[in-house]
């Protein structure tokens, strides 16, 4: 099988790498930006610098081939979204069309695709959220990734390209970096390691359903091999507050952490959890790392991480 991962230096992208190259893919990597020297690419996997919003990543795409395209590649912040929301609409919408005609062109089967929670915007209905609740983006970022996904069912009508969407919950793990959506894990550890003082905003009542890199990847190869078109949310359903974070981080670097309350920023959702049943149910996943387990794996990874450099 052959497959093309945009975005696939990222975080989550070169965890979705490894996983292909040790299922026997062959991998291709389209990236705007070259590996980090924290992540080694494994061999035999062709890195490709390019933008993805442009007619060469059209291109490579129809004449190579794949089976299936992860498409990763995004300005993954909200924050920056709203202060650049032409270079946001740009990456994804431009993005999402030059990967659907590379994929059409080059008779690929399925085009799996990192969306996100963020597309529910902020619902007033029961935590945690179902795939069945209006999509209601409240940032550009969530609205150029829900024009993305319509694009996705327009192809799949059209040209009989599929799709599966998968909504990711926060993500974390090893090479998170310390700026992005849902990077709180990978700034407090990275404070915790620098002897810093951790900045919590609000009073540590906020909660988040935090889920593993790998369990992320280990989705997205489970809704690559699967027939059909679906979408999904990839999570765990829990949630777990900034307090319990910090306890969490607190025992695993073994010493307690100096922190300052700080006022809550404006438009943060107080609590988030998706539903994780659909995807048990359509493609087999269950998220099964635990954060406990999960945390410590990052923070070992930081702190080795941080020595490094
Ligand atoms: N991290 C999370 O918690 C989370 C949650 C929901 C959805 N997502 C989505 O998952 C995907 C991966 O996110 P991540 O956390 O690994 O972020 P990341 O920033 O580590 O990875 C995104 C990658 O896309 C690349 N990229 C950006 N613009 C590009 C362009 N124009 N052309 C080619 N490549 C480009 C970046 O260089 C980077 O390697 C994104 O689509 C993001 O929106 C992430």
């Amino acid at each position: 099988m052959k497959a093309v991962v945009t975005g696939g230096t990222g975080f989550i992208g070169s965890h979705i790498v490894d996983l292909l190259h040790q299922s026997e893919y062959e991998v291709a990597v389209i990236d705007i930006q070259p590996p980090g020297a924290y992540w080694e690419v494994p061999a035999g996997v062709m890195v490709e610098k390019m933008d993805v919003a442009t007619p060469e990543c059209e291109e490579f795409i129809a004449s190579y081939h794949p089976d299936v395209v992860f498409h990763l590649a995004a300005r993954a912040s909200v924050t920056d979204s709203i202060h650049n929301p032409h270079e946001d609409a740009r990456t994804t919408i431009d993005g999402m069309l030059r990967v659907l005609e590379g994929a059409r062109k080059g008779k690929t089967k399925k085009v799996v695709f990192s969306s996100t929670a963020a597309v529910y915007g902020n619902p007033s209905v029961a935590i945690p959220i179902s795939e069945s609740t209006t999509a209601d983006p409240i940032s550009p970022y969530g609205a150029s990734k829900l024009a993305a996904e319509y694009y996705l069912r327009v192809y799949r009508d059209l040209y009989q390209v599929d799709y599966s969407i998968l909504r990711y919950a926060n993500v974390y793990g090893p090479r998170q970096g310390i700026s992005g959506e849902g990077g709180v894990i990978a700034i407090f550890s990275k404070a915790a390691i620098e002897g810093r003082t951790l900045r919590l905003f609000g009073d540590g009542g906020h909660t988040r359903d935090y889920i593993y890199v790998r369990d992320v990847a280990r989705a997205n190869l489970l809704a690559a091999e699967k027939t059909g078109s679906f979408v999904l949310n990839i999570s765990t359903g829990s949630e777990t507050s900034n307090r319990e974070l910090i306890e969490y981080i607190q025992e695993v670097a073994g010493h307690t952490l100096e922190v300052s309350q700080e006022a809550e920023r404006p438009g943060d959702i107080r609590r988030s959890a998706l539903a994780p049943g659909s995807a048990l149910y359509g493609i087999g996943f269950r998220a099964d790392t635990a954060i406990r387990a999960g945390l410590e794996e990052t923070y070992r990874w930081m702190k080795d991480w941080v020595a490094h450099v």
